[in-house]
């Protein structure tokens, strides 16, 4: 969904979804949907909002350790490790962490991703670095089992090992030749095209192979400068470039009515504090990218295929919620209600490639549905920083319910938001 049409969500007032063997097989009224259904169990949602799965197209779920130390000190704008060096912090404590921990690690993250509404979720390698690390990652993805559907690409093209600094033909060598193996795990392969990465040269190659064994490339693209990352995406078919911080004109451009997916990412904006001038900074008037919400207006209004995600990691965006990034979207980037619900599921879901199996109520598709405490789809972002879930069933089975003790308590807790 592109441009003007994303102001136009289509709502149905008292729905009902009629589902059969974990597939949607009907969406309408409910009158007219329990006349003809003999349902062998009806969920009522009486008041409440109910909507596709979310998904979260950008993860990085596998890895050890935090980076709160360094965070700390960069709220003041004291001295702290590069961008390259905290993802070598990760990778340390990744390769420390035994794959014990990193599966039960990635279990309790899906679980969290899963209590916020997400039903498919991208997850990464690329913490590892090495070809015995990389694909220890990519088994800990292959062995897990969660109702949260996992889409696993592989990143071994994430940033340039220390070891390998003035060697970087090798390491490209090495990303290149690990391909085969990985592919028996991973559907994609991202590759980070950016000056924290690789250059447009180097990428190429690696996307060249990939492509060769049936992947589909995913591209960390223009976060901390103007790489030719998203012309690089664009260029060899990428199904998605996610960042775009500093992404070009020209780029924007080239996104329009093109398939690649810009997947914007306002956890990382809101984390690395970029809209919030830096106390000590002698340039603290100015925040670092105050034009963010300008750029990616434009991105939308142009017609490039726009989505959302978290990209959950313990350096630049530390959330799993989906939700929250919703609420983000709207506060930082200035994006609609409608915009960003169809950033939020049926978009996400076309990058994954995932577009005809959901993302969206429609009949044929995966039963993926949230049950919110809330009755419209405006209140899921306006409010911020509670879980408004009430429950989410996956496939067509109910997997997650809100605890009640804790939860939101009731539609009547908004008098003022009559259903719709
Ligand atoms: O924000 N290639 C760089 N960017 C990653 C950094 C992940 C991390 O900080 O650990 C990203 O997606
Ligand atoms: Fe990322």
């Amino acid at each position: 969904v592109r441009g003007a049409d994303l102001n136009r969500p289509e709502l149905i007032a008292d729905g009902a979804v009629a589902v059969d063997a974990g597939r949607i097989v009907a969406v309408g009224d409910s009158t007219a949907l329990l006349d003809r259904y003999d349902g062998e169990r009806v969920v009522d949602a009486s008041g409440r909002l109910v909507t596709p799965g979310l998904v979260d197209p950008h993860t990085h779920l596998v890895h050890g350790g935090t980076r709160h130390e360094q965070w700390g000190r960069s709220i003041l704008g004291l001295p702290t490790d590069s961008l390259r060096d905290g993802i070598g912090d990760t990778v340390r404590k990744t390769r420390e962490a035994s794959s014990e921990e990193l599966h039960r690690d990635l279990l309790g993250r899906l679980d969290a991703m899963l209590a916020h509404g997400t039903t498919t979720v991208e997850t990464k390698s690329g913490y590892g670095l090495s070809a015995p690390a990389e694909r220890r990652l990519l088994d800990v993805v292959d062995s897990v089992r969660h109702p949260v559907e996992v889409v696993s690409t592989y990143l071994g093209a994430h940033v340039m090992p220390p070891d390998f600094a003035d060697r970087r033909e090798a390491y490209v060598d090495q990303v290149v030749a690990q391909l085969p193996e990985a592919r028996r795990f991973a559907e994609f392969c991202d590759i980070c095209c950016d000056p924290v990465g690789f250059t447009p040269d180097e990428c190429r190659r690696i996307s060249a192979a990939a492509q060769a064994l049936g992947f589909k490339i995913r591209v960390h693209g223009d976060q901390n400068g103007p790489a030719g990352g998203a012309e690089f995406a664009v260029e060899v078919g990428a199904s998605s470039v996610d960042h775009l911080e500093y992404v070009s004109d020209r780029a924007i451009a080239m996104l329009r009515d093109c398939a690649t997916a810009a997947v914007l990412l306002p956890g990382v904006t809101y984390h690395l504090m970029d809209l919030v001038p830096t106390p000590g900074d002698p340039t603290w008037s100015r925040p670092k990218h105050p034009d963010l919400a300008v750029k990616f207006r434009r991105l939308v209004d142009s017609g490039a295929l726009v989505a959302l995600a978290t990209d959950y990691n313990p350096g630049t965006s530390p959330t799993l919620s989906m939700q929250m990034i919703m609420q983000l979207a709207a506060r930082l980037y200035r994006l609609t209600y409608g915009e960003i619900w169809h950033l939020s599921t049926i978009n996400a879901a076309a990058s994954l490639d995932r577009h005809d199996q959901v993302g969206s109520l429609e009949v044929g598709k995966q039963a993926d549905l949230v049950v919110w405490a809330v009755p419209s789809h405006e209140l899921v972002i306006n409010q911020f920083g509670v879980n408004l879930v009430h429950s989410v069933v996956k496939g067509g089975a109910v997997v997650h319910r809100r605890d009640e003790r804790t939860a939101l308590r009731d539609t009547e807790f908004w008098p003022e938001a009559r259903p719709r």
